[in-house]
């Protein structure tokens, strides 16, 4: 891997089969990430941006070309692995939330630190700080049905966020959340960026997101159109 770079990505293909043929989602993909970059994948719905991300975060898998994530390449990646590399060093923001309904908030937010073991009065601490990050410390005794959108929204970034992981992937966080949360949540991540030089990768075509991102790579038609820096 390059020096400094905790993600590189080479001539990454991705296909599905579709009704006896193939469509191609990501089309010839080369990047490189480094450490404690804030950067978003941007580009119109169908560019292929969550395909790109589920790879990163190891929940799918190439049809051709490589990918290196934290160290670990695509080639050497299984079940086990992936579930480790993603239960370690990787928070997820889904789209569609993915939480746990019958579970509380405080509940879906511990879950990632119960599968790292750490210790009750840790994990409670934790949680705690993360519910207050996203401002959602009044709902820690409710289940996901009885939350809207956008709480449903700030509950799962709490819960990619708690563990403090290297790498957070972002799949179109603010969807569903107003303009005043928008700009909460996205300082409170660009803080944890700076403070512990977690790496942000968002996926998104929010105005709100773009204006916070130090690298924009646009995507259009499973290709890289545009790749630049943005001076702050
Ligand atoms: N599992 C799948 N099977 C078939 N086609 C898919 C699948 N996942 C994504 N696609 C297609 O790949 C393209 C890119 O999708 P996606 O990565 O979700 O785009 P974006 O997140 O930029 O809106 C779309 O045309 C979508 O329909
Ligand atoms: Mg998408």
């Amino acid at each position: 891997m390059k020096n400094g770079s905790i993600i590189t990505i080479e001539s990454l293909i991705k296909s599905f089969p579709i009704g006896g043929g193939e469509f191609t989602a990501l089309n010839g993909i080369n990047l490189t990430f480094a450490k404690g970059e804030f950067s978003g994948i941007v580009g119109p719905s169908g560019s292929g941006k969550t395909t790109l991300l589920n790879i990163l975060g190891s929940l799918d898998s190439p049809t051709k070309g490589h990918t290196n994530v934290l160290g670990t390449a695509s080639d050497q990646m299984n079940p086990r692995v992936s579930a480790m590399l993603r239960k370690k060093h990787i928070g997820f923001i889904f789209q569609t939330y993915n939480l746990m309904p019958v579970y509380t908030v405080f509940e879906n937010v511990e879950f990632p630190l119960l599968l790292l073991k750490t210790p009750a009065a840790e994990r409670k601490k934790a949680v705690l700080e993360a519910l207050e990050w996203v401002g959602i410390s009044d709902k820690v005794k409710s289940k996901p049905p009885q939350l809207s959108g956008g709480e449903s929204q700030r509950v799962a970034i709490a819960r990619a966020m708690v563990k403090k992981p290297d790498l957070v992937l972002a799949d179109e966080p603010t969807a569903n959340l107003d303009a005043e949360n928008s700009h909460h949540i996205l300082q409170t991540m660009e803080n944890l960026n700076k403070e512990l030089q977690t790496t942000f990768v968002f996926a998104t075509h929010d105005e709100k997101v773009i204006g916070y991102l130090r690298r924009i790579i646009t995507l259009e038609d499973g290709k890289v159109v545009s790749d630049k820096n943005i001076k702050k």
